[in-house]
């Protein structure tokens, strides 16, 4: 894979790099390292540099000082692919390509400077949306208006210097991860997880792949997802993801609604959206597909019941290579492939008032012993156990007033912290096994 786009050091040598890129750096970043370094680089294009991050401004020169904090050796070669981004500081020194002597701890507070120093740019919304101003989108879209933004070259390839996501083969070539499969003619009924292998073999017959939360896999990607997130001032507590989806002609998703907020890229091939607004439910909690059971938590939120297909009055977008649509939380869509389809989504949660002030008040009320103990008898069958209980919990809600009204909510907002998500356990001969029964019952191309 090659992704060279906006590498900022790609081309240094050893002499550019200490004499004239890290010093630049250094004037205008401020370092929270302090220590002297010596930096002894072997081979054609090395030699001997001093860094002194202990003293304002920090000190790059050439040679050796006599009183340096550790002494770091490594190849002119290494330290090229380390500021190229293709090789990593640590996983040279785990391969005893860097030597350190001195003081590690001190050695090793460097390796966020390299990481920030070599990274690209991060893309932000103003990217993704191009060449729709940002501003406009805030002003107008965000968050309850679709919005269609014509393909942009631009867009395309800042992707694609992020990640492998010219075609689906550069991506599954690539991918460490699991797939889920969706059989062709019933995408909503069965969703395995499989190896990548597996995933190109079920591609090959007319299943759609998805692939979960992509930006894991890519830094970069990662980094752009969440700089999106900040551009659009969600809550820290937004679970924000990248999912790519790769749809064979004639198949996608039946018509349903999501709880998130949709950034969908076309990265190949076109897509047919048919999107409706949704008269049943406003600002749902829980996605609903038409057919499917419905989540409890919709119930008390539904107006009127659901539509039996998608609503008459939809309209039709359909994206080609480099296109975006932005698609609200509980707009119903429905998608079809109109040729072989390569898209990416930016995908987050829209966390709700409710769920930010419970987490805020949560984490205000903790703060007292009588909010921490333990919510006993809540869950007795005994009448008189369960009485008392909520006596209990009634006389705690009586001093809520006082607690709320010391709520510093600015404060309790800037310290929300991201919500930790575990890996769903999988079991692959399980998700084999139930991906082989459906393929047995596909007819094969030519059969
Ligand atoms: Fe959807």
């Amino acid at each position: 894979m090659t992704l060279s786009a906006g590498r900022p050091l790609a081309h240094s040598t050893p002499h550019t790099f200490f004499t004239e890129q890290l010093p630049a750096y250094l004037a205008v970043q401020p370092c929270d390292i302090a220590g002297k370094f010596v930096f002894d680089i072997r081979g054609e294009a090395g030699g001997c540099w001093t860094v002194d991050l202990s003293c304002t401004p920090a000190l790059c020169q050439h040679g050796a000082t006599d009183d340096p904090d550790c002494v770091i050796s490594l190849s002119d070669q290494d330290l090229a692919a380390v500021l190229r981004r293709d090789d990593d500081l640590e996983e040279l020194f785990y391969r005893q390509r860097v030597q350190v002597s001195g003081d590690l701890q001190k050695a090793a507070g460097l390796l966020p400077l390299f990481a920030a120093l070599t990274s690209p740019p991060v893309p932000r919304l103003e990217t993704l949306l191009t060449p729709y101003p940002a501003a406009a989108f805030l002003e107008r879209h965000w968050p309850g208006r679709h919005l269609v933004v014509p393909p942009a070259q631009a867009r395309l390839r800042t992707l694609q210097s992020v990640a492998p996501l010219s075609n689906v083969s550069a991506l599954l070539e690539h991918w460490r991860g699991t797939v889920r499969v969706f059989p062709p003619g019933e995408p909503d009924q069965v969703s395995p997880h499989v190896s990548a292998q597996a995933a190109a073999e079920l591609y090959s017959r007319g299943f759609t792949l998805v692939f979960d939360s992509v930006d894991l896999y890519f830094p970069d990607l990662h980094a752009w997802m969440k700089a999106v997130q900040n551009d659009l001032a969600l809550p820290a507590t937004t679970w924000g993801r990248c999912m790519v989806y790769a749809t064979p002609v004639g198949s996608g998703f039946n018509t349903h609604f999501d709880e998130n907020a949709n950034f969908a890229i076309q990265l190949a091939g076109s897509k047919r959206w048919k999107i409706a607004l949704n008269d049943a439910v406003a600002e749902p909690t829980a996605g609903h597909r038409l057919g499917g059971n419905l989540h409890p938590e919709l119930l008390p939120q539904m107006e009127r019941p659901f539509p039996e297909r998608v609503p008459d009055d939809h309209f039709e977008v359909t994206l080609h290579a480099g296109g975006l649509l932005f698609l609200p939380r509980g707009h119903w869509h429905q998608t079809t492939a109109i040729a072989e389809s390569l898209s990416l989504n930016f995908t987050y949660d829209q966390p709700c008032w409710a769920d930010v002030l419970a987490t805020a008040l949560r984490s205000h009320l903790i703060g007292d012993v009588r909010w921490r103990a333990l919510a006993s008898g809540t869950g007795a069958s005994d009448p008189a156990r369960a009485a008392a209980a909520a006596a209990e919990a009634g006389a705690l809600l009586k001093q809520l007033p006082d607690e709320l009204a010391a709520l510093d909510l600015a404060t309790l907002f800037a310290n929300l912290r991201p919500t930790v998500r575990n890996v769903e356990p999988i079991d692959l001969k399980r998700d084999w096994v139930q991906a082989l029964s459906h393929l047995s019952s596909v007819k094969q191309p030519g059969a």
